[in-house]
């Protein structure tokens, strides 16, 4: 039993959701650098981690990279946008910050790039070797060795990508492979296990290695994606804790998507009750927008100590939806000093304005004084045996409280 890392929810930043295929050294480094100048450093963000695309396509414009993936010694090679991926790494470092990278267990990642298959001891050792603290593993393309396809051949990519992903001896073997590898690394690497919730990947993700791991599918900005993630998330919940994590996907607030750069299609109480979710979740925090273009909402939005306390809470819960009253949905959060953090979630269309007075059924008792905590304010003091609170919520909003004993 190694010791355990990411003792609490990883917190940073993702290439994919704001530059997919065209992810580079500089613009990763750009997005470090804004981690520092915006503050978000001194609030617990830490890792800047590069998505898909940083290998060779299989369609390289590059003559003299196509089709070379890898050194005469079996080295992955890097493309020509990260000339110098080692100093990328020091450079990240030396601001303080730590830095991730991605890799598929299959021939190819989603994206059409060298993946790890038949190279994963060698790969582990190189992401060491250059400095990496991070690695997310994505399943696709292990198709092609479930279906026993040419991996040699970078037009031969099996379509039944996910095939055998629901079979768990198959599901598990490519990440436990890849997971003992990165635990013999002299270097804490935080493996994040990527196959959107194939397999039940929470009961196992443990087992091989897995600091956290995707529960459901890529999330987009709209609020018919973020809702669907959110309401499934709850069955993989008792499997949180310290040092592994249930994974909803990046948080797609600020200016995002790729080759269309726009501002979140989320309305800023989606935008709230997103944060406030995968805060209450213990997800990873993935900012998943251009660092260099945040505005004032967004930096609020991912500056409130009070709560990134919520995620990044020592007793590592994952909250669950304890009470359902219309679209209400109330979810709540036991933390390590035994107060609640408690998100009243709208998921309706009309503002709800109640009420309430059900505290045993949300596992509060005795006299609690009640915290609000996007507006970092006390707001009242009740006893739960007669007292009621009002709860008002905006539609697609949140009320986000911590009730604390009054000693
Ligand atoms: C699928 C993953 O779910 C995404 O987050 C991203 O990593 C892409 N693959 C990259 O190709």
């Amino acid at each position: 039993c190694g010791d355990k890392i990411a003792l609490t929810p990883p917190m940073g930043w993702n290439s994919w959701n704001c530059f997919a295929g065209e992810v580079s050294a500089d613009k990763v480094k750009r997005a470090a650098d804004a981690m520092v100048k915006s503050d978000l450093v001194n609030h617990g963000w830490a890792y800047v981690n590069i998505d898909d695309f940083w290998q060779n396509h299989r369609d390289s414009k590059d003559e003299s990279l196509r089709g070379r993936f890898r050194d005469d010694a079996g080295n992955i090679i890097p493309n020509a946008r990260f000339k110098d991926i080692k100093e990328l790494a020091d450079y990240v470092h030396g601001l303080g910050l730590k830095i991730g990278l991605y890799s598929s267990p299959g021939p190819w990642t989603c994206g059409g790039c060298a993946g790890s298959y038949g190279y994963e001891k060698q790969d582990a050792e190189t992401y060491a070797k250059w400095g990496f603290d991070y690695l997310k593993y994505d399943w696709c393309s292990y198709g092609n060795v479930i279906n026993g396809m040419p991996n040699n051949d970078p037009y031969k990519v099996s379509s039944l990508s996910y095939k055998g992903g629901n079979e768990l001896p198959t599901a598990k073997a490519p990440f436990s492979l890849m997971g003992k590898f990165l635990q013999e690394q002299p270097r804490d690497i935080i493996f994040s296990l990527c196959q959107y919730g194939m397999s039940d990947v929470w009961k196992w993700g443990d087992s091989v290695g897995g600091s956290c791991w995707r529960t459901t599918n890529d999330i987009t900005d709209t609020w018919s994606s973020v809702s669907s993630i959110a309401l499934a998330q709850d069955k993989a919940a008792p499997y949180a804790k310290p040092g592994n994590w249930n994974d909803p996907d990046m948080l797609v607030l600020g200016t995002v998507g790729w080759g269309n750069p726009h501002a979140s299609k989320l309305k800023p109480d989606e935008q709230y009750l997103h944060f406030s979710l995968w805060s209450l979740f213990s997800a990873p925090l993935l900012i998943g927008c251009d660092m260099e273009k945040l505005d004032d909402f967004t930096l609020n939005l991912l500056t409130n100590d009070e709560v990134i306390a919520v995620n990044q809470d020592a007793l590592g819960k994952q909250a669950i939806c304890q009470l359902k009253k219309g679209d209400l949905r109330i979810y709540v959060k036991e933390l390590e000093d035994r107060s609640h953090a408690v998100g009243f979630c709208n998921f309706g269309l009309e503002p709800i304005d109640m009420p309430f007075s059900d505290f045993q059924q949300l596992g509060l008792t005795g006299k609690l004084k009640v915290r609000d905590l996007w507006r970092q304010k006390d707001i009242t003091k009740l006893d739960t045996r007669k007292d009621k609170l009002s709860v008002k919520v905006p539609a697609h909003g949140v009320l986000l409280l911590k009730f604390d004993c009054i000693k």
